[in-house]
């Protein structure tokens, strides 16, 4: 008989591994602790600006007309306990307030609360992104409280999904990698992903505690490599050179690689700098602090772009705020998302609204995420009406919606024709012909 998968958690991961499982056949019950989440994933409904998620969702969800009824959605462990072979953990791990390490309050929940439910054999399958040695600890508590004892075994399975790629990553993953402590849990997670999955896709079986590193340690070495560039951006801007064309100069040599080295106001969201945060205060406690120094270094290169776009505008706008209205296109940490955890573009934003100057957002998708996060800021309803009697214009999200505007219509209605690039994504031939003086990072002025 085909296993039968829960998904506990129904954030960015868990509603997108959800449905994903649902799509290769499986049948699917998700749980949520929040009833409203639940209630708008039985709809149908996304929490979340996604691409092809919610298409992928009504395809499965019971009750919506023409789909195959395999995903179902609950608030109630003991109906998750009785159905699932296989529960997949999928809770968030934040950054702990005011602190570096994360917050493993709700992994541990979803397993305290799950535990007593596991009256028969089941395969519990953490993909949360977790301190490193974590797994052992979570199985000696399945171990102390599942009624089914040694039935009930635990894999940790990292997952390496994009937001704004979240469908194509889980359906296509580059890699699938688990740690287990037994045969058993490898055997049942090789037929979880023996479909179209994991064709082709390596299957990396090991431990806990490497698995649970293969994921800290990928999202470090992705930070390292945007902060390397932006350090580069940094020394080619005293240098007059330009790290664009460094970048792609670089980026031929494989072992580099060409991804990864836009040079810009450098990374954000709910992932990368609290994973590598994280990672520092657990490498602390572990008592190899020392290994991970460099990654301090990522981060403050990472957090003095925000600060280095700021003074970039200051300095457009004649050397103070005070009076000046500047034009923000992006709220976003990142295009084809509507998060703004942690988002280098509402940071800048920000900041400059602190200093006096009126701001005017506008992004495509991160409208109603971003008045929740910064209510103090001005917004717009487009780009156009953002950009209308600007003394500057900031670009801080590269939006496909951005690149595709025409410089000469924003040139009649801004007040200066001044536009930073903080993503090295516009055209500068395109705005200069239109009249602009278009600056970037890391690149010379004209
Ligand atoms: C990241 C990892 O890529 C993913 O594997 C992991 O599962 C979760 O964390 P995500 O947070 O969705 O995914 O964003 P990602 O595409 O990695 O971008 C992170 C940030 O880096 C964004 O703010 C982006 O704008 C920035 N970035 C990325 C750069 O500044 N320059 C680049 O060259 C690439």
């Amino acid at each position: 008989m085909a296993l039968k998968i829960t998904v506990i958690g129904t954030g960015y991961l868990g509603a997108t591994h959800a449905a994903a499982m649902a799509e290769l056949g499986y049948e699917v019950l998700g749980l949520d602790v929040l009833p409203e989440k639940i209630e708008m994933l039985r709809r149908g409904e996304v929490p979340m600006y996604e691409p092809g998620l919610e298409e992928l969702l009504r395809r499965h969800v019971a009750g919506i007309e023409g789909s195959t009824g395999r995903l179902r959605f609950t608030t109630s462990y003991e109906e998750v306990g009785a159905f699932g072979d296989v529960h997949f953990v999928c809770v968030n791990t934040p950054q702990k307030h005011g602190e570096y390490a994360c917050d493993m309050s709700y992994v541990e929940s979803a397993f305290d609360a799950l535990a007593p439910h596991l009256t028969r054999p089941a395969l519990v399958v953490g993909k949360s992104t977790v301190p490193v040695g974590s797994a052992a600890r979570l199985a000696e508590r399945l171990a102390a409280h599942a009624p089914a004892g040694a039935d009930v075994e635990l894999a940790w399975n990292p997952e390496f999904l994009r937001e704004g790629f979240a469908v194509q990553d889980t359906l296509h993953p580059d890699r699938i990698v688990v740690g287990v402590t037994g045969e058993r849990a490898e055997a049942l997670l090789r037929e979880v992903y023996t479909t179209p999955v994991a064709e082709g896709a390596p299957f990396v079986v090991t431990d806990y505690p490497t698995a649970e590193l293969v994921k800290t340690s990928a999202n470090s070495f992705l930070a390292t490599k945007i902060s390397f560039i932006n350090a580069m951006a940094e020394v080619c801007e005293a240098a007059g050179a330009d790290v664009a064309k460094l970048a792609e100069a670089i980026g031929y040599d494989e072992r580099i690689g060409k991804k990864f080295l836009r040079a810009g106001i450098g990374f954000g969201g709910g992932c990368l700098p609290k994973d590598l945060r994280a990672f520092m205060a657990r490498a602390g406690e572990l008592g190899v602090d020392q290994a991970l120094t460099f990654l301090r270094e990522i981060d403050s290169i990472n957090m003095r772009r925000r600060g280095h776009m700021v003074e970039m505008a200051r300095d457009a706008v004649g050397g103070g705020f005070l009076g000046k209205r500047v034009a923000v296109l992006g709220a976003t940490f990142k295009p084809d998302s509507d998060d703004v955890r942690d988002s280098p573009a509402l940071n800048v934003a920000g900041q400059i609204h602190l200093q006096g100057g009126q701001v005017t957002v506008y992004d495509p998708k991160g409208m109603a995420n971003a008045r929740r996060l910064f209510p103090t800021l001005g917004y717009a309803d487009s780009a156009l009406d953002a950009v209308h009697g600007a003394d500057v214009v900031l670009h801080l999200t590269e939006w496909r919606e951005f690149r595709d505007l025409d410089p000469a219509k924003l040139a009649e209605v801004a007040s200066e024709r001044r536009i930073l690039d903080g993503r090295n994504a516009l055209d500068a031939a395109l705005w200069r012909k239109a009249g602009w003086t278009y600056r970037a990072m890391g690149r010379p002025s004209a």
